[in-house]
């Protein structure tokens, strides 16, 4: 099948209560990691790339790498979204390289740092939703911004100053009604990176209940939980244990996405588990076999290791066993559906 809109994969979630992994990639290994656990738990996917990840691996490899993706695993619907776009103009050129999917993220101003205005946020994500709904591609918007920074893209929030940039539910139902996304970002407290929480997050940090508020004024809205990594100690301490430096830390709780996933949130953004599951397994091999210089000895775990997360995620998230349910719909198909 081909890629698919994410708003089918997120109208089967919500319709049968469960919430999809948007994991990131940047390279073939990572692309494969995904697919090898998604095939074993018969799962939908949402793959997404950064603006850095478009950089780093170059839009035409990634698109061919996407589409070997497809080719390989015609019975799962896959989504390919752009994460964090910065601009109109990012959102579209994703379009063009074939993205069925889009953020755009005007939670922050197009220098991808400095929080935006309600005003610039509404125009610039409703003039991306007119654009993409036109061919069929679906649009995530954010409203409230996160803490911590991805490669360049982020306001560089402390934890304590995210909290003064949580999601306003009054602001979040405007937003809906200004822009039309398909699914809508919120900001309850957590921050992309390994350095979320000092502690195990309690309700004071990171605010379920805020995503409770927001669902219960917009039940028909899908909603997205960014940096939702849980950064479980066995990945830190891996890592520590094979030389790493990785300062105690702690994510979000698989239970609370749980929460979020019983209250309105569809997609859950995961990438620094990734990292960190790679990170410990090359490690882990370097240690233990240092005469070892060929890349597939150390890229083999690495993908493995990142399988192993995505699988778990898949299983946690409930999206497992729900691929073989989900009618494909073309993005061509998707344009019919946003004309009504
Ligand atoms: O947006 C969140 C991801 O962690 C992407 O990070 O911008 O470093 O590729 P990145
Ligand atoms: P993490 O850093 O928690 O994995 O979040 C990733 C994310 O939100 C990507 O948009
Ligand atoms: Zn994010």
């Amino acid at each position: 099948m081909p890629l698919v809109p994410m708003r089918i994969l997120l109208d089967h979630a919500a319709a049968n209560g469960y919430g999809v992994a948007a994991l990131n990639v940047n390279n073939m290994e990572q692309i494969q990691a995904i697919m090898m656990a998604a095939q074993e738990t018969d799962s939908p996917v949402i793959v997404q790339a950064s603006r850095g990840a478009r950089k780093y691996s170059n839009d035409a490899y990634l698109r061919h790498l996407m589409l070997a993706a497809v080719e390989l695993n015609p019975s799962l619907p896959i989504c390919m979204h752009q994460d964090h776009g910065n601009s109109a103009a990012t959102c579209m050129s994703a379009v063009e390289q074939g993205f069925t999917s889009v953020m755009m993220d005007g939670s922050l101003g197009e220098d991808g740092k400095t929080p935006s205005t309600y005003e610039y946020n509404a125009e610039v994500t409703r003039k991306v939703v007119d654009a993409a709904h036109a061919v069929g591609v679906s649009v995530e918007g954010e409203i409230g911004a996160l803490g911590g920074i991805e490669d360049g893209h982020g306001a560089g929030l402390s934890q304590a100053e995210a909290m003064a940039h949580l999601t306003d539910p009054d602001q979040a139902e405007q937003f809906v009604a200004d822009t039309a996304v398909d699914a809508l970002a919120v900001a309850i407290g957590t921050s992309h990176g390994a350095y979320k929480f000092s502690r195990k997050p309690t309700g004071d940090v990171l605010k379920m209940d805020l995503i409770e508020e927001i669902h219960r004024r917009l039940p028909n809205t899908h909603l997205v939980m960014h940096g939702s990594s849980s950064v479980p100690q066995h990945l830190q301490d891996v890592i520590n244990a094979f030389g790493g430096a990785i300062k105690q830390t702690y994510g979000v709780p698989i239970e609370e996405i749980q929460r979020g996933i019983r209250n309105g949130v569809r997609k859950i953004n995961v990438d620094t588990d990734n990292r960190l599951a790679i990170t410990g397994a090359i490690r882990k091999l370097f240690a233990e076999s240092p005469e070892k210089f060929d890349p597939r000895d150390y890229l083999k775990p690495a993908r493995e290791a990142m399988a192993e997360v995505c699988k778990a995620r898949m299983l946690a998230f409930g999206q497992a066993g729900n691929a073989g349910n989900i009618k494909p719909v073309t993005c061509k198909k998707m344009v019919d559906f946003y004309k009504k």
